[in-house]
């Protein structure tokens, strides 16, 4: 049977005391309604619904970015939870399918729940996503009745004793499409808050003689975002959870709980991660690298065998080929190191390509930026670029070329050549002493003078 998303979005997110939508908050750099969606893909959606209301426009924009094919409806007034899953009745029209409702702010579902939930369906017309709360708080209370969810009280509404309940409603609910929506028409507004709940349903079913379900997942699962602090705890679950995926899939953290990844870090087996890395968005790492103590990287792609680090920045664009190496206090950006080329100290080498295997000295500078414009620097294979040279951008250096220590490069080298530019050394023999004496002198009579 087909499957419609519809994703709970429109509320305000008042806790998060900010201008940004709080679905658009980043976990782990991408906005917690993405880590929403990417759970939902697991059922393979025929539909996925955003209901967006504060800050609408700016979800639109954001969505169009991470996937075309999400339909955004517009919730104008947040009228509560039943009403917000209304707003899609005609988007739906003639959709005969399961919908499964998801929450914007409760990004972790696992892909195992979702079809756990929708297996309770075969049995169920309704089947709603529970958890034992550790501290149930104000979330809504599951009254059972065997095994049949007999209704959902929120909190508001709840008796002492049904606030007692421990087993909580994460807001995840699962359907057949008009089913769910003529429910829906039967939603009142009598309540605590004055809002169509979605969780009223359940008893509305029970009524009707429907066969109601409850499934429990992992408190973990159902962790929503309403403030700063539940959005750190938040990618404190997706670091662990990644750190774990990543160990599983053969990759070496020496020190898991201080390597921080992206939502869409990759990382091939036999990689060994040493402390204190973190990821950016858009690396991928192949098997057998290493990436060595405070390296920082984004937007990159490190080959097979590369070593990079210890305190390596990998910016947006560098590519390593295979056994590279990138050493201490070395920045790349837009730059393509080939095959067994060495960058191994204190350099920055941006809008460049460096050619197989060759060597870049200590210090070595590719000024690619003149104020206004960026420009690239071009170097060959095998060639040997002596510490401390600078190459200014346009400039390309050839084919077993050298420059020597000091130099700066403005014009082009071509293969086989050595560049040296820089001035002539001259020793004067005997000046030194010469011209500590002077030196000495001078500050003996500005002593004298001060006393
Ligand atoms: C809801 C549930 C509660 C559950 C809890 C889990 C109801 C009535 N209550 O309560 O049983 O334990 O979630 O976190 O469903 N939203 C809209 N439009 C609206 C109202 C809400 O899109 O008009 C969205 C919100 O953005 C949010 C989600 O629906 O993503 C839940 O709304 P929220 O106001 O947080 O409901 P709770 O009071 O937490
Ligand atoms: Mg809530």
């Amino acid at each position: 049977m087909s499957t419609a998303l519809v994703i709970l979005a429109a509320g305000k997110g008042t806790r998060m005391n900010s201008d940004l939508p709080k679905v658009l908050h980043p976990i782990a750099h991408a906005p917690m309604l993405q880590h929403a969606l990417v759970a939902g893909q697991t059922l393979q959606p025929e539909r996925t619904i955003v209901i967006a209301g504060h800050g609408a426009e700016t979800v639109r924009t954001a969505l169009a970015e991470i996937d075309e094919d999400v339909e955004v409806i517009v919730q104008e007034e947040q009228l509560g939870t039943a009403h917000a899953v209304a707003q899609a009745r005609d988007a739906l029209a003639g959709f005969a399918g399961n919908i499964v409702v998801l929450y914007g702010d409760t990004p972790f579902v696992s892909a195992d729940t979702l079809e756990r939930m929708i297996e309770a369906h075969s049995d169920a017309d309704l089947v709603v996503l529970g958890f034992t709360a550790a501290d149930p708080g104000r979330y809504g209370r599951l009254v059972m009745d065997g095994n049949s969810l007999e209704r959902i009280v929120e909190y508001k509404d709840a008796t002492d004793a049904e606030r007692q309940i421990d087993f909580c409603n994460s807001g995840l609910m699962a359907g057949q499409a008009t089913q769910i929506f003529d429910l829906i028409d039967k939603v009142d507004c009598a309540n605590a808050s004055g809002e169509y709940y979605l969780t009223d349903l359940v008893g509305l079913a029970r009524a009707e003689g429907l066969r109601v379900t409850a499934i429990s997942c992992d408190e973990a699962e159902t962790l929503g975002v309403n403030s700063r602090v539940d959005l750190a705890q938040a990618d404190q679950v997706f670091q662990a959870r990644t750190r774990m995926a990543m160990m599983e899939d053969g990759v070496t953290l020496m020190a898991p709980e201080t390597v921080y990844f992206a939502f869409d870090t990759v990382i091939g087996r036999d990689s060994v991660i040493e402390p204190n890395v973190v990821f950016g968005p858009g690396v991928t790492v192949e098997s057998g690298a290493q990436i060595r103590a405070f390296s920082h990287l984004e937007g990159c792609h490190v080959s097979r065998g590369s070593k990079v680090g210890p305190y390596a920045r990998l910016r947006p664009g560098a590519e390593l080929a295979e056994d590279t190496h990138i050493g201490n206090f070395v920045e790349i950006k837009n730059a393509e190191i080939a095959a067994g080329a060495k960058v191994n100290h204190l350099s920055y080498i941006g809008d460049a390509s460096v050619g197989e295997k060759t060597n870049i000295g200590a210090g070595t500078i590719t000024c690619n930026y003149d104020g206004v414009m960026k420009h690239r620097t071009e170097i060959g294979a095998r060639s040997f670029i002596g510490s401390n040279t600078m190459l200014i951008a346009p400039v390309s250096v050839g084919n077993e070329a050298m420059t020597a220590t000091g130099t700066i490069v403005t014009k082009n080298i071509e293969d086989g050549a050595l560049a040296l530019g820089r001035a002539e050394q001259e020793n004067k023999p005997g000046r030194a002493r010469k011209l500590m004496d002077i030196l000495r002198a001078k500050k003996a009579r500005l002593k004298k003078g001060a006393e």
